[in-house]
């Protein structure tokens, strides 16, 4: 399997291969930054720009790192306390981009499709760091790498999506990674959270529905819980936040559903005691310090990929 991709927009159109690929390539990444000297000079000479027009505190850290371990030259646009506050166009940042000399540029932004805008335009590879509901690659493949070091092979293996799947690009992304790996994934919260035409049974290969959380989660392998993206929502999708703790949140009880050891992750930021208590948060089966430190593995993997293709 060669790398063939200039840009990593969304995983929608992976094939197994290629997923396989970055992840034994971030798998490497990984021994690299278990040693004392977390540094290889793959990317010296490469400038990395951090385009987030969109808050982020976790997946621009990672990718920072990602791209210091190469040793790039990073350079970061945000939406505070730059032009884009004053009104500047995406047309006119990406100009600014290609006149930066960006090899490789990483994007989040409210709007879904932005990346694609830009990468139409740039001669830089683009790198999707979240575009506002469609999707965010990395943390598809990042938590992808968490579960199988967690489950070994994922052919067979049941993951629940847990809560507000309609806003989440994580949940779009984590089913286009892992559906081709194999693993049948059982998504649940309330109907209102769903996107129309899932919860009326149109759904994706490899994925059910399940309103109940406590059949969703009865023998499952692995559960992801996601934020309840309040930001995202219009009033009136949700009776209170009580009561979807009750319903949906994520507590011990719920965990004991699961088979033995069955690990559970969460992208961040949490809402403690709303989608996930804090003693499931930070408990012995939470992988979520584990998907931080595998996500600054997976962006290095796809930076060295991308600088690599001409
Ligand atoms: C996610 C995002 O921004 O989409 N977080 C992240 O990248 N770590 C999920 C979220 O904001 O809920």
């Amino acid at each position: 399997m060669t790398w063939s991709r200039r840009h990593v927009l969304a995983t929608d159109d992976w094939s197994r291969d290629e997923i396989e690929l970055v992840l034994q390539q971030s798998e490497a990444m990984l021994e690299v930054l278990g040693r004392p000297m977390r540094r290889t000079p793959a990317l010296r000479g490469r400038t990395v720009v951090l385009f987030f027009a969109e808050a982020s505190t976790r997946t621009r850290m990672s990718f920072e790192l990602a791209a210091k371990a190469l040793s790039a030259d990073t350079s970061m646009i945000t939406g505070s306390g730059s032009s884009i506050e004053k009104g500047e166009t995406l047309f006119d940042t990406v100009r600014t981009l290609e006149a930066l000399g960006a090899d490789i540029v990483v994007m989040r932004h409210s709007a879904a499709g932005a990346p694609y805008f830009v990468a139409e335009r740039v001669s830089s590879a683009v790198i999707n760091a979240g575009d506002g509901w469609h999707a965010h690659p990395t943390q598809g493949l990042l938590d992808a790498l968490t579960l199988r070091t967690a489950l070994g092979d994922l052919d067979g293996k049941r993951v629940v999506i847990l809560g507000d799947v309609l806003h989440s690009r994580v949940a779009r992304s984590d089913i286009h990674t892992l559906v081709p790996l194999g693993a049948h994934l059982t998504l649940s919260g309330p109907p209102t959270l769903m996107p129309s035409a899932w919860r009326c049974g149109q759904l994706p290969a490899g994925v059910t529905f399940e309103e109940d959380a406590d059949r969703a989660l009865d023998g499952a392998d692995a559960v992801i819980a996601l934020r309840l993206q309040r930001e995202r929502m219009d009033a009136g999708l949700l009776p209170s936040l009580r009561e979807y703790a009750l319903t949906w949140g994520l507590s011990e009880a719920r965990v004991a559903r699961m088979r033995p050891d069955a690990p559970v992750l969460h992208p961040g930021p949490m809402n403690e005691g709303v989608e996930i208590d804090a003693a499931v948060a930070h408990g012995p089966r939470s992988l979520i310090e584990r998907q931080v430190t595998n996500g600054v593995a997976v962006r290095m993997a796809l930076l060295h990929l991308l600088a690599g293709t001409p």
